[in-house]
């Protein structure tokens, strides 16, 4: 008798794991209820053993399903679960660029300035110069807001750049005003891709959030510009007609 009540219950317990599991007649739930009022304790210690045994099976399928996530990963997924964010290594480059710029012309200005024929470029050069020492720290502490560590990465741009102003110190004569045209048309160059340089990247730390870092940054643009302001000042307002009227000797 115990024995047929038993092999029911369990017949009517699989029927409950089918309704769990969203596959049996919601009818089945009368049934049921009926047998926990004609067993109550059997049919409590079933219950729980099934409900022991459907949420094991549970746990098995969300770990097997992450597992299978886990495997379908792609490189951008991989860099994003890292951490590694593509726009953040693209800022960091050009940081690490316009850093190694500025340390390389804190190094060549010094012979420019020596080079160039009028006191007004010299001065204005010079100017630039203590302007760039300072730059120079202020890109350390950009560095140290977004918890990066100081480091430049070579510039070509900028290495060529220098290389024509020491071509142009090389084929003019020295104390010409013809040398002074032609270096503020360099060192415009250069101020020109800081001005791109530094405005790209304020723009993307302001995309990124880095509040504190886009002043520093606006900060030295603004610096950049007005720097090239200067510089063509000077070359229209003096250099240029005095160098129209140099002639081969
Ligand atoms: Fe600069």
């Amino acid at each position: 008798m115990i024995k047929n009540i038993i092999n029911m219950l369990n017949i009517k317990l699989n029927l409950l794991h089918s309704i769990l599991n969203g596959s049996a007649h919601p009818n089945y739930f009368l049934l049921i209820w009926q047998l926990s009022i004609a067993q109550p304790f059997l049919f409590n210690l079933l219950i729980h053993l099934k409900l022991m045994l459907y949420m094991k099976s549970k746990k098995e399928n969300v770990a097997s399903n992450a597992e299978n996530t886990k495997l379908s990963y792609g490189p951008l997924e991989k860099k994003m679960a890292k951490g590694e964010n593509l726009f953040h290594d693209l800022f960091i480059n050009a940081l690490k660029d316009i850093y190694w710029a500025e340390k390389y012309l804190l190094k060549a200005l010094p012979k420019v300035a020596k080079s160039a024929t009028t006191t007004e470029l010299r001065e204005t050069i010079n100017d630039h110069l203590l302007e760039t020492e300072e730059q120079e720290k202020k890109l350390v502490r950009v560095f140290e807001l977004i918890g990066e560590k100081p480091q430049g990465k070579k510039c070509e741009a900028m290495e060529g750049l220098v290389m024509e102003a020491n071509e142009i110190i090389n084929e003019t004569d020295a104390g010409s005003y013809s040398r002074d045209a032609a270096l503020i048309m360099t060192a415009q160059k250069i101020e020109h891709y800081q001005i791109a340089s530094y405005g790209s990247l304020k723009e993307f730390a302001k995309t990124m959030g880095h509040h504190d870092a886009v002043l520093i940054l606006n900060e030295i643009l603004e610096e950049e510009k007005k720097a090239d302001q200067e510089l063509n000042e000077i070359a229209i307002s003096r250099i240029n007609e005095q160098a129209r009227t140099e002639w081969l000797s």
